[in-house]
């Protein structure tokens, strides 16, 4: 989301239960997700895999919030290379070499779950490669500083310290975001920060950590669609998001439960 939002709202801590009912829509989107590997292959539209997430969604009996969304005119965000985020879907067909980052929320009963995934159509360059996984590793490293005791602060600062590490920026303006009931809640999570500092993490929180990372200048403007976000300088843009929430022992990814992801934050699933 765009962090310029200023979301004045209190951050509503869930329960046990309400946490139980964000894991349906979770799961799905893991299904997804996992699903859409396979389809991302040169010659496809994002309007044919927009289709697709809708009658999977649907298939579910769940619904697919961003249609509709302050107007938003697709199930999915699907932003390619340059676009950063808020890609809508058309009909023009990946190239071998894309990179495309597909964002998905849904809810079931009214309760939410968002997720993003950036997949490779074909072979990418090293330099596209390389920009997927900083972005990948910037995510789980944010999400392993997400801890009950800690500060938000924390995350953001894992975060940007990764992605610099490996060569990467981050694009400052975009930050995740509490969800529940809604899609977008507080608290506000930036992608950059100092450990130590900012709002208690607590037990009962449930948000999003989404960072989008560039190898170019980390600018970006709008398209005249009003929705399309593009880096400035045209390089391309990879992003993964996923819905946490926090325990008192332990920081559960909803939209991810493959175990071994806190024991190698190197290794994305796909590359
Ligand atoms: N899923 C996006 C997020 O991570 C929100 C997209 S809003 C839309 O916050 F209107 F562009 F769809
Ligand atoms: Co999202
Ligand atoms: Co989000």
């Amino acid at each position: 989301m765009d962090s310029s939002k200023n979301l004045t709202r209190n951050i509503c801590l869930k329960t046990g239960v309400e946490m139980q009912r964000m894991r349906r829509p979770a799961r799905i989107l893991e299904a997804l997700f996992q699903d859409l590997r396979s389809k991302i292959v040169p010659g496809v539209t994002t309007q044919t895999i927009n289709a697709y997430c809708e009658r999977f969604i649907l298939e579910k009996n769940a619904e697919p919030t961003l249609k509709g969304y302050k107007g938003f005119p697709a199930a999915i965000c699907a932003s390619p290379n340059d676009v950063a985020v808020h890609g809508i879907p058309t009909d023009t067909p990946l190239r071998p070499g894309d990179i495309i980052t597909l964002d998905i929320t849904i809810s079931i009963d009214g309760w939410h779950a968002d997720s993003a995934w950036t997949y490779i159509a074909g072979a990418a360059s090293e330099e596209k490669n390389r920009l997927v996984k900083a972005a990948w590793k910037a995510t789980i490293s944010g999400i392993l500083a997400a801890k009950a005791g800690g500060r938000l602060g924390d995350i953001g600062a894992a975060v940007e310290r990764t992605a610099k590490r490996c060569g990467c920026c981050v694009l400052e303006d975009f930050a995740g975001h509490g969800i529940g009931r809604m899609m977008h809640e507080d608290p506000i999570i930036a992608n950059v920060g100092t450990r130590g500092v900012g709002q208690p993490i607590v037990p009962g929180m449930v948000f999003t950590v989404e960072p989008i990372l560039c190898l170019g200048k980390p600018a970006v403007r709008t398209l005249e669609d009003g929705w399309t976000i593009v880096t400035q300088d045209g390089s391309p843009t990879a992003q993964f998001e996923h819905t946490i929430a926090i325990f008192r022992d332990r920081t559960e990814i909803m939209t991810y439960t493959v175990p071994s992801v806190h024991k190698n934050i190197d290794a994305l699933p796909y590359l």
